[in-house]
């Protein structure tokens, strides 16, 4: 599909999510910092935590220089407590091995504790416009579904087929917005259960939908 990017990029404009706190800005610590948060927390519960966060953490310099059991605090409730401990590590790291300076590419971003091939092409997408490709759970169950992609997506070869999918997709601009916009598309209509498929613009593309088995894709893990 040779204009999917555009007309991605066209649905987010008029049905994307808009106004989170963590896209009015082009700080790659504050969009770090909403990606790691946002892994495996909910939007919603995620927004005041994220305010918080940055009320007493404002920086890098300021995350870097505190004590782990504020940290750690600032991220009670949140759960999943190794997010707040690599975060704290990674922005040592940073003023440790990059003057202070986060990293400009989804490359060097991927080093850092914490930080996956997935979540650094965000950062570096939203933060540097950089042309990298995301491919978390959301974009997973959109790509498995639109082509037809077979096998559980966490199995070695499949991964490997969905990544270079998803890199054969990328627009050579926009790449912020396309970003949010794939990542909108798995979050409000492309959904696990019930999918909204009369909302979706790729309906009449759709592998799945075509041969009426978006229930059955993505393939589960084998038992
Ligand atoms: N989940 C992961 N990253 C996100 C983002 N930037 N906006 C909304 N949900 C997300």
């Amino acid at each position: 599909m040779s204009d999917f990017a555009e007309r991605l990029i066209h649905w987010q404009q008029q049905h994307g999510r808009h106004a989170l706190p963590w896209q009015d800005t082009q700080d790659p610590y504050r969009i770090w910092l909403s990606e790691i948060m946002l892994q495996q927390t909910q939007v919603d519960t995620v927004i005041p935590y994220y305010a918080r966060f940055l009320e007493r953490f404002p920086d890098l310099a300021s995350l870097a220089g505190a004590a782990v059991d504020e940290v750690m605090t600032h991220w009670s409730g949140l759960g999943y407590y190794a997010r707040a401990r690599n975060l704290h590590r990674a922005a040592q790291a940073i003023v440790e091995s990059h003057g202070g300076h986060f990293p400009r590419t989804a490359a060097e971003i991927a080093t850092l504790p914490g930080i996956g091939r997935s979540t650094a092409a965000a950062i570096a997408a939203f933060a540097f416009g950089e042309r990298a490709a995301i491919l978390d759970g959301n974009v997973k169950r959109v790509l498995t579904r639109l082509f037809g992609v077979e096998g559980f997506p966490g199995e070695k070869r499949v991964e490997t087929q969905l990544w270079a999918l998803a890199e054969s997709l990328l627009p050579t601009r926009e790449l912020g917005r396309y970003t949010q916009a794939q990542m909108d598309l798995g979050a409000t209509l492309c959904t696990r259960s019930k999918p909204a498929c009369m909302r979706c613009p790729f309906a009449d593309d759709c592998v799945a939908r075509r041969d009426g088995r978006v229930g059955e894709l993505p393939t589960p893990r084998p038992k």
